[in-house]
């Protein structure tokens, strides 16, 4: 009787010092550093928010968080598709000067510049079968082109270069024509600064065909053409349309960068403007 009267209490001090036990757990969990507890728990919730998409870059997490906070309808995609641009920075002000290493991969826009006396170290006339009388480019790209040209030639399809390498100071005289007829704001969207204009490189040409103006060319067989087959030469639509707040430019359909067989498909298998790609991809 004595021994089974033992055996009770036993269990209940057991009992006892089991809810002691679990007390001081949830107690100990409750009295954590709780500065430590809150920001390890927004930091993933905030990275995991921005981590699944495609063109997600670390680097730019803080500035994705911040140009979200002042655009709340924007659609994430395009918030770090934005900020992997630069465009949320401020074009001309907060540029940087192109990277030239990067040789026919270079990216030229609003935030990388060109110095004022640089210009590609070979260059090439165009032949006036194909290109404006004067017309110079890079050798390479005066090969695809005319290779290009050929090949669409034989399936009745026409076109010529009316503008390629373009200098600083003509860059510059064009600009400032354009500012002229149509404001400074206009002049933005359509025409580079001197110095930020990929004509600079010798890797850009102005295409047209069938004697039309550059606001019709959309509309020739040449630019269906070109779309589908341009990149397979090298070359790739730089402008795209709708995607001005990306390129900084209005829709081009005449406008074609060089970029080499190799990555021109790939930028045009990958879907995205060249400032995506780049940015992406080749800026390291
Ligand atoms: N029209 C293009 C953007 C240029 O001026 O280079
Ligand atoms: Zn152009």
């Amino acid at each position: 009787m004595r021994k089974r009267k033992l055996k009770k209490k036993n269990i209940f001090i057991a009992f006892l010092l089991l809810i002691i036990l679990i007390f001081l757990i949830i107690f100990i969990i409750n009295h954590l550093p709780k500065d430590n507890k809150k920001e390890t728990s927004v930091f993933k919730t905030e990275q995991n928010k921005w981590e699944k998409y495609k063109y997600y870059l670390k680097n730019n997490q803080k500035r994705y968080e911040v140009y979200f906070s002042t655009h709340p309808e924007a659609d994430l995609n395009d918030v770090i598709a934005i900020v992997n641009v630069n465009a949320d920075k401020e074009a001309y002000k907060e540029s940087n000067e192109a990277n030239l290493q990067k040789g026919q991969e270079i990216l030229v826009n609003k935030y990388h510049s060109l110095a004022e006396n640089y210009t590609p170290k070979s260059m090439v006339e165009m032949d006036k079968k194909y290109a404006y009388e004067g017309r110079k480019a890079l050798p390479e790209v005066n090969e695809a082109f005319k290779k290009m040209y050929e090949d669409a030639l034989k399936e009745n399809i026409e076109m010529y270069v009316v503008s390629a390498f373009r200098s600083y100071t003509y860059q510059g005289q064009l600009y400032t024509n354009y500012i002229t007829t149509y404001g400074e704001k206009y002049a933005n969207t359509v025409s580079a600064r001197p110095g930020y204009s990929e004509h600079q490189t010798g890797l850009a040409l102005d295409i047209l065909s069938d004697s039309v103006e550059m606001k019709d060319f959309e509309s020739t067989k040449a630019f269906a053409w070109l779309k589908e087959n341009s990149y397979k030469y090298g070359f790739i639509l730089r402008y795209p349309k709708d995607k001005e707040y990306l390129t900084g430019y209005a829709y081009e359909p005449w406008h074609y960068r060089y970029l080499g067989k190799e990555l021109a498909k790939k930028v045009w298998e990958e879907n995205i403007t060249y400032d995506e790609y780049y940015a992406y991809y080749l800026d390291n």
